[in-house]
């Protein structure tokens, strides 16, 4: 086993206008990380305010009594925002391990040298802190809102992702532990605030990753600085990852649709009365629908995955018919209670159960 208090390590800290936070931040971690020396605070500050003095006042003092040092890139162009100032500080990093956290305080500087010890010691190469698993807790997330949007965008993007997400309960987390040493810095294209995705996803090969629990809590002081916009940018950015896959999928499903209609078509001109042909229409689509994703959309995922063709077919065919059943109610459901145009009822139905239908087939389908 390495020992722990060799290894250096560069704790990266993302910042937007956080001045109140930088002193308390560096208190906790120089508590922290005693008995680590060569652990250093790299602040990447994108703040149009006075936080970048405020760093440089903290670091000085840090020389001044002999505590952890404090490095400050201050960009004046805030290329990528948050993931864009990870990615700049990751390339800065001299030594062999880095962990990247928020400057709020909302990620307990304590669990630092967890993360990093439990990298080092079992070689791996990310180690995620999770709210998800056993013993964390997203408690700090403002409001149910944020609680359903981050609980659905994680498991989307476990969806997108099966097998690099395997062992990741939280790839949102801004807070983990990595061997800058095992990625290709080049390859990812940071925009947004969801850089571990970025870091996880996007590579040569699949990472080494583990996990550990921790507790999401209140900010220290001043406002998030997430918005609305960051939630598109994140959909974008699933978009761009996966774009093959789900694009995939959803020309499949289309081209099914066309099928359909093409069927019952020929059928009635053939002089077949509407109801079997409809039926007919139906049982060739979704098989055809399945042959051609397990062709075409998760051919990778099957080897890896734990059910045979039947039981896949099974599955896949359960999920549409209850889909397509379910599907009509809300249809119905909506437009008699809520009065919604059956044109609009309709299409947003069938946005909602294209991306429910993904999800189920990377999730349960093809689980590896
Ligand atoms: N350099 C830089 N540039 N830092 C930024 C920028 C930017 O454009 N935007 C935000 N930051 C910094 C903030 O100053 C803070 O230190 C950290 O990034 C996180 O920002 P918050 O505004 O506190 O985000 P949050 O608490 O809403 O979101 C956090 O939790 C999410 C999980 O739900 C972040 O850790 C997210 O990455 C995480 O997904
Ligand atoms: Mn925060």
């Amino acid at each position: 086993m390495v020992d722990r208090s060799l290894v250096a390590i560069t704790v990266i800290v993302p910042t937007f206008n956080e001045g109140p936070n930088v002193a308390e931040l560096v208190r906790r971690l120089d508590e922290a990380l005693t008995g680590m020396p060569g652990a250093c605070v790299l602040f990447v500050d994108d703040s149009r305010d006075d936080t970048p003095s405020i760093i440089e006042g903290v670091a000085a003092a840090q020389a001044e009594h002999g505590g952890i040092p404090v490095r400050l890139i201050h960009r004046e162009v805030a290329l990528g925002g948050l993931s864009g100032a990870v990615v700049e500080g990751l390339r800065a990093v001299e030594t062999e391990w880095a962990v990247v956290m928020d400057g709020d305080l909302q990620h307990p500087p304590e669990l630092v040298p967890v993360l990093a010890g439990k990298g080092i010691d079992q070689g791996l190469d990310v180690v995620v802190a999770s709210r998800y698993i056993g013993g964390g807790d997203a408690g700090g997330l403002d409001g149910w809102w944020r609680k359903v949007v981050s609980t659905s965008s994680a498991v989307l993007a476990r969806s997108m992702f099966p097998l690099r997400l395997r062992n990741v309960t939280d790839p949102m987390t801004g807070f983990f532990a990595v061997r800058p040493g095992a990625l290709n810095l080049d390859l990812l294209r940071p925009r947004g605030f969801k850089i571990l995705l970025e870091v996880l996803a996007r590579g040569p090969k699949p990472l080494n990753v583990g996990e550990e629990p921790f507790v999401f809590g209140e900010r220290f002081a001043g406002d998030s600085k997430a918005t609305f916009t960051q939630g598109a940018l994140y959909l974008k950015q699933l978009a761009s990852l996966r774009f093959g896959r789900m694009s995939r999928f959803a020309i499949i499903g289309g081209m099914g649709a066309v099928l359909n209609v093409a069927i019952v078509w020929l059928l009635e001109m053939l002089g077949m009365d509407y109801r079997p042909a409809l039926v007919i229409a139906a049982a060739v689509t979704i098989l055809t629908n399945f042959l051609l994703q397990e062709r075409f959309v998760f051919r990778d995922l099957i080897d890896q995955g734990r059910f045979g063709f039947w039981s896949r077919l099974g599955r896949s065919v359960a999920f549409n018919g209850t889909e397509a059943v379910l599907r009509s109610i809300a249809v119905i459901w909506v437009v008699e209670a809520a009065h919604w145009l059956p044109v609009v009822a309709q299409a947003v139905m069938i946005v909602v159960a294209f991306v429910l239908r993904f999800v189920f087939h990377s999730q349960v389908v093809y689980r590896p």
